[in-house]
């Protein structure tokens, strides 16, 4: 039997059937809600505030029609964060503040990437074995490649930070503490960036990532490190969470939401910034882009212009991370239903960047290489500019 195979196999009975059924109760214990604090009001109250004037940016700005979402995005919004933004429509802080609270475990949203779909009632992961089994796998890869790394000083202090795990309903243990497997995945993804740009060198830095999604990964980043400067820019509605996850993982942080004047505020160690607002920030001033999972998602025509703003506001001697599909084709079996064109193909056709380094995916962290999901396609990469 072929070695990958036999590990998976001895992976599933050494303790993958149990993590199975332990799926299966936190499954069922994710459709019980919780109360929120009243110390979550009054953030609530300030991200409806900020998704309105947002939204208010982007139908006000000419670059919504260059830079704005595919109808790929937009209609997975609609779904995906309907609870959200109803609760911002209505002005009903209560309802957000206890939806954020409950953030990995109500109907509110996720389904951003794919392992956190799956406690989604209705989601096309949710009650689906199959589902199950990866995520089941995947938290085994995890457990594994983590007690394989136990001297990993980053690892440990990024799992300290997870302790908080706000909303957490997911019971994974890993390194002794119980952890959202979604910021798990977004832990490791900052563990993958530290093998080729070493995260204690970011200090004094300026960083953006570009398609933010949840802010997890950005806010853990922010969270276990020092004297960084940092901005997301997104959609205005995925932007409410990660309004509510830099708030939760760095409280003391200066954090602007564009609400008196200033899109972008040199004074303030983070930044809000609905995408269409990406013109405001400096040129030559950041030190460090981060994309994981959405340039080769958006409109060609939208890539296209963001590259352009990435080279024009990265310093002479920034660098983009990119964590991405290389190539168009998705895992051999050619596009799917989004636009879905290779990162090192969008990066060439621009003439902008070039490859400077890679993590082989057999040394990712957060990626699963193995018979079950060959993902010879992903590409975790450190590009500098031309
Ligand atoms: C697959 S998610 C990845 C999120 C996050 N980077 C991660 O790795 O979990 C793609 C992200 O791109 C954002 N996005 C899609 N189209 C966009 C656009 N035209 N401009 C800015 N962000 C966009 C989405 O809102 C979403 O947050």
């Amino acid at each position: 039997m072929n070695r990958t195979i036999r590990d998976i196999f001895a992976t599933f009975i050494r303790g993958g059937i149990i993590q199975y059924l332990d799926l299966e109760v936190s499954q069922t214990k994710a459709s019980n809600y919780l109360k929120p604090e009243p110390a979550d009001l009054d953030l609530a109250k300030l991200i409806i505030d900020f998704y309105h004037a947002s939204k208010n940016l982007e139908n006000s700005s000419p670059l919504k029609r260059t830079l704005g979402p595919s109808n790929l995005w937009s209609n997975k919004i609609e779904v995906n964060h309907k609870n959200v933004l109803n609760a911002c429509l209505n002005y009903d802080f209560k309802e957000l503040a206890q939806i954020l609270k409950n953030v990995y475990r109500s109907q509110s949203t996720l389904g951003m990437t794919y392992p956190d779909a799956w406690n989604i009632p209705g989601s096309s992961f949710h009650r689906n074995v199959f589902s199950k089994l990866r995520v089941t796998r995947t938290i085994m890869g995890y457990k594994k490649k983590i007690a394989h790394s136990s001297n990993n000083e980053l690892i440990r202090e990024l799992f300290e930070l997870l302790e908080n795990d706000f909303g957490n309903p997911m019971r994974i243990d890993l390194l002794g503490k119980r952890v959202s497997f979604e910021a798990v995945y977004h832990a490791l993804i900052l563990v993958d960036l530290n093998q080729i740009y070493p995260i204690k060198d970011l200090k004094g830095k300026n960083i953006i990532d570009l398609g933010s999604g949840l802010g997890i990964c950005l806010s853990l980043l922010m969270a276990s490190s020092q004297d960084i400067k940092c901005s997301f820019v997104d959609l205005p509605e995925n932007l409410i969470y990660a309004s509510w996850f830099i708030h939760n993982y760095c409280p003391e942080l200066k954090i602007n939401h564009g609400l008196h004047g200033k899109i972008y505020d040199d004074e303030c160690d983070v930044n809000l910034i609905p995408y269409v607002g990406i013109e405001n920030i400096p040129n030559s001033k950041i030190d460090l882009f981060i994309n994981t999972f959405s340039l080769p998602e958006m409109e060609k025509k939208s890539s296209d212009a963001y590259f352009k703003y990435i080279s024009e506001k990265l310093s002479d001697d920034g660098k983009l991370f990119s964590f991405n599909r290389r190539n168009t084709l998705v895992h051999g079996k050619g596009t799917v239903d989004f636009t879905m064109i290779g990162m090192q193909e969008l990066i060439d056709e621009s003439g902008l960047f070039h490859l400077t380094k890679e993590v082989p995916i057999d040394e990712s962290f957060s990626q699963n290489h193995d018979f079950a999901y060959p993902d010879t396609n992903a590409q975790i990469a450190l590009f500098e500019k031309n």
